[in-house]
């Protein structure tokens, strides 16, 4: 199924999330109140920090997501929404709640979080989900974050519904119009804070309102991870070699989280792009249900060391170069993560709803998804390749130096590094491409 159907498939959505919190709730509490989140203020200021609502809020209600709303789900009876909406003439009051999804709930528009207590009754057996303890005792709720209760939901939520698999597909949409619109800037010189703003302004954006702080890296920036600049400053057009851009959007609160990696002209560098284009859609195509992602991961690194080789970077059989840690030097992250409500979605290295974990394997720390890939599940495949030169030292410096063509890598040190992302979806048992169909390679 890929037609778009996010007001459609919501009814089904709340009902399915209602028996997930009936079979999580039962033994532990009557019911559950989650906090959609308060404002956060600076030390000895009055300016807010942006308003990140709680994840558990955004997978039930759509956006937009404000402060102090609490919903009530009791099993058995229909989900109760108290809408904060303040009078105030500071700041703008939230719009009354308007849309698809309103028909779900009862809803009741709460002017001061004074009334909240009376509201909720008896809140001595429900469990309070959220961030803010001392509101949630002031309210009555007691019972704070029962930690089986949210293994219970934290290993559900990577089963999308048809709804949020809508959501992702709308936030992929979106993102792709931000891609394209840096790399037109990137290729008419801008600089990383110009590419930023095209993204922001291409996706209707605000900063906060990106499921995580765009990756705009020029050059040696493509070597750091998470590089979390935007240098002001153009490049001259003889010095820009390469743009990776890792960026996403949110649809109803839900994340796209992709990266496209470009270069100027023809070279080793631009044939490394290619190649890298090529196994992430290899190893895309090696995806199937049930297949174990820690598997793949390690696959990947085999297609990591047989390109630097067909590269002439490196002169070494493919699982001596795995097992041997040379190519965590090159892609020393893991090859992707569940995506939903939060980028890093929960419950990757959850096996069971009792919260089983399963950590990744040994010298791959940094893979964030062990479990079996299944039906509904949404999770990225990002494949890297960089020159870092913290871990190009040590590997200089170790027992498998020989089989590097130093020349040759540290002509790429320049060039920072490429990773390509997209989403994947697995839908009625296939693999659907969440990204490329708005965003090819
Ligand atoms: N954007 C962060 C990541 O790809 O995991
Ligand atoms: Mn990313
Ligand atoms: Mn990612």
């Amino acid at each position: 199924m890929t037609v778009n159907t996010i007001d459609t498939e919501y009814a089904a959505h709340v009902a399915t999330l209602s028996e997930r919190f009936a079979r999580a709730l039962d033994g532990i509490a009557d019911g559950a109140v989650i906090h959609s989140g308060s404002g956060h203020v600076a030390f000895l200021d009055d300016r807010h920090y942006p308003f990140i609502p709680n994840p558990h809020y955004k997978n039930w209600i759509p956006g937009p997501h404000t402060e102090d709303c609490l919903l009530v789900i009791r099993p058995g009876q229909r989900p109760q929404l108290l809408f904060h909406q303040p009078d105030d003439y500071w700041y703008q009051p939230p719009e009354d709640p308007s849309g698809f999804w309103t028909g779900e709930f009862d809803i009741e528009v709460v002017r001061s979080l004074d009334a909240i207590s009376n509201l909720l009754g008896d809140a001595s057996k429900l469990a309070y989900i959220g961030e803010h303890p001392d509101a949630a005792a002031a309210w009555g709720l007691r019972r704070q974050n029962p930690e089986s209760l949210l293994a219970a939901l934290h290993y559900d939520r990577a089963y999308k519904t048809r709804y949020e698999l809508g959501c992702m597909r709308e936030a992929n949409r979106v993102a792709a119009a931000g891609h394209i619109a840096a790399k037109d800037a990137f290729e008419a010189g801008a600089s990383e804070f110009e590419i930023q703003a095209s993204y922001l302004a291409a996706t209707a954006h605000r900063e906060h309102e990106t499921p995580y702080g765009s990756i705009v890296a020029l050059n040696e920036h493509a070597a750091v991870l998470h590089y979390q600049h935007y240098d002001v400053a153009r490049l001259q057009a003889d010095e820009l070699r390469t743009l990776l851009i890792d960026a996403g959007a949110t649809c109803q609160g839900y994340a796209a989280d992709v990266t496209r990696t470009y270069t100027r002209g023809d070279g080793p560098f631009a044939a490394l792009i290619d190649a890298m284009k090529t196994e992430q859609q290899g190893i895309i195509d090696e995806i199937a249900p049930g297949s174990s992602y820690a598997d793949l991961h390690l696959s990947m690194q085999r297609r990591i060391a047989n390109v630097l080789t067909d590269a002439g970077l490196l002169n070494m059989d493919a699982d001596d170069a795995v097992e041997h840690g040379v190519t965590f030097t090159f892609m020393p992250h893991g090859l992707g993560h569940l995506l939903g409500a939060q980028t890093h979605d929960v419950a990757g290295q959850q096996t069971d709803t009792g919260g089983t974990h399963e950590p990744p394997p040994a010298g791959h720390p940094a893979l964030r998804l062990t479990r079996p890939i299944d039906e509904g599940m949404v999770f990225t495949i990002e494949p890297g390749l960089y020159f870092i030169p913290s871990l190009l030292s040590e590997l200089r410096a170790g027992e498998y130096a020989h089989a590097v063509n130093w020349t040759a890598v540290e002509a790429m040190i320049p060039y920072g590094g490429i990773r390509i992302e997209d989403n994947i979806a697995i839908v009625d048992g296939a693999t659907e491409n969440l990204t490329q169909p708005h965003l090819p390679l």
